[in-house]
C-alpha cells in the first residue's frame, strides 16, 4: 500500500471513516504520543515557564493531548475538517483552526514561544489540496515564510516528516533557510527500517542557543527483536529525560477539576461525575 499522501489530497483522505480509524488505532496514538514527546525535548523549552505552541497539522489531537499533558499551551491548525471535529469531540484544550498551511498563516508575528509537527510536511511535497493553487515549492515557500514570522524570536520549530528522497530533504530545507531559518536536520536510529525518524528542527535567531541536537543512535541492520529494543530504550530514554527536567505530569488540584467539571456542564456533556469530597484529592506518597 502507498504511502497516504500519495493517495488522495488530504482533506479527502481524512474524511470521516479515516479520522476515526487514524484516531482509535492504538499503534497510531503511541507513534504520534513519542513523536511529539521527542519534537518537545527537540524543542528545548525553559523548564517550568508557560509556552504557547502552534500545532501544524494537529488532525484529531494525538499530538495536542500530548501538549495538554505536558501543560503547554496552544493553537493547531490543519485541513482535514472530519480530523478536527475529532479533536473537538475528545475536548483538547488547543484552539483549533482549520486551515491550507500551504496557503501560510496570519498569526501576529512573534505570536508563539515554538511549534511542532507530527507527519504533516510531507503532504506538502505530495497531493496537493482539493483546490491546487500553486505548485509544492511555492506552497512550502508561504508555509516557511509565514511560519517563521509567527514565532518569537529566539525560538524553534520541530518538523516530523517522512522524506521519500534526499532530494525532497535537500528542496525543504533549501525554501526554510531561503525564509530565514537556522537549524537542520535530526535523524534518530538512521540504521531501523522501522525506528528511523527525521525531524527538521530549525531555530529563528539562533533557536534560544546551541547547534543542531544530535540523533538518537541505533544499531545497524535491525531485526525485529532489535526494532522491540529501540522502543523499549525510546521508552526508557524518555522517562529518564522526564524525570531529569521534573517535567512530571502534574497532579491536578480540586479548584482545577472543578472549574473543569463547571466547563463540559455549560458545554452541554451528560455524563460529568458529581462533585464529591474526594475530587482532587493529593496523590499519596508512598516511602
Ligand atoms: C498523520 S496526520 C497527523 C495528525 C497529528 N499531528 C497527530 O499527531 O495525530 C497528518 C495531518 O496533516 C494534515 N494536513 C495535511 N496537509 C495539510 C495542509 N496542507 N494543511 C493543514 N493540514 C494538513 C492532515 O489533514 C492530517 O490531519
Amino acid at each position: 500500500m502507498s504511502r497516504p499522501e500519495l493517495q488522495a489530497p488530504p482533506e479527502i483522505y481524512y474524511g470521516d471513516t479515516e479520522a476515526k480509524k487514524y484516531t482509535n488505532n492504538t499503534r497510531v496514538q503511541q507513534i504520534q504520543a513519542d513523536m511529539t514527546y521527542r519534537a518537545l525535548e527537540l524543542l528545548n523549552l525553559p523548564p517550568d515557564e508557560p509556552a504557547f505552541l502552534l500545532d501544524i497539522g494537529c488532525g484529531s489531537g494525538l499530538s495536542g493531548e500530548i501538549l495538554d499533558e505536558e501543560g503547554y499551551i496552544w493553537a493547531g491548525v490543519d485541513i482535514a475538517p472530519s480530523m478536527l471535529e475529532i479533536a473537538l469531540e475528545r475536548e483538547v484544550e488547543g484552539d483549533l483552526f482549520l486551515q491550507d498551511i500551504g496557503q501560510g498563516f496570519g498569526f501576529r508575528p512573534g505570536s508563539f514561544d515554538g511549534a511542532i509537527s507530527i507527519s504533516v510536511l510531507q503532504w506538502l511535497l505530495n497531493a496537493e489540496t482539493s483546490h491546487p493553487t500553486s505548485s509544492p515549492p511555492h506552497r512550502l515557500m508561504r508555509f516557511f515564510t509565514t511560519l517563521h514570522s509567527a514565532l518569537r524570536n529566539p525560538s524553534r520549530a520541530v518538523l516530523q516528516f517522512y522524506p521519500t528522497s534526499d532530494d525532497q530533504i535537500q528542496l525543504i530545507t533549501s525554501i526554510a533557510q531561503k525564509a530565514g531559518f537556522g537549524g537542520g536536520l535530526v535523524v534518530d536510529y538512521p540504521n531501523s527500517k522501522k525506528a528511523r525518524k527525521v525531524y527538521l528542527c530549525l531555530f529563528v535567531g539562533g533557536g534560544g542557543g546551541a547547534q543542531v541536537p544530535k540523533g538518537l543512535e541505533g544499531e545497524e541492520g535491525m531485526d525485529e527483536d532489535e526494532d522491540e529494543k529501540v522502543k523499549f530504550e525510546k521508552r526508557r530514554q524518555r522517562e529518564l529525560r522526564r524525570e531529569k527536567s521534573g517535567k512530571r505530569k502534574e497532579v491536578k488540584g480540586r479548584d482545577w477539576i472543578l472549574k473543569k467539571k463547571e466547563l463540559y456542564r455549560r458545554r452541554g456533556k451528560e455524563d460529568v461525575p458529581r462533585d464529591s469530597k474526594y475530587t482532587g484529592r493529593k496523590r499519596k506518597t508512598i516511602f
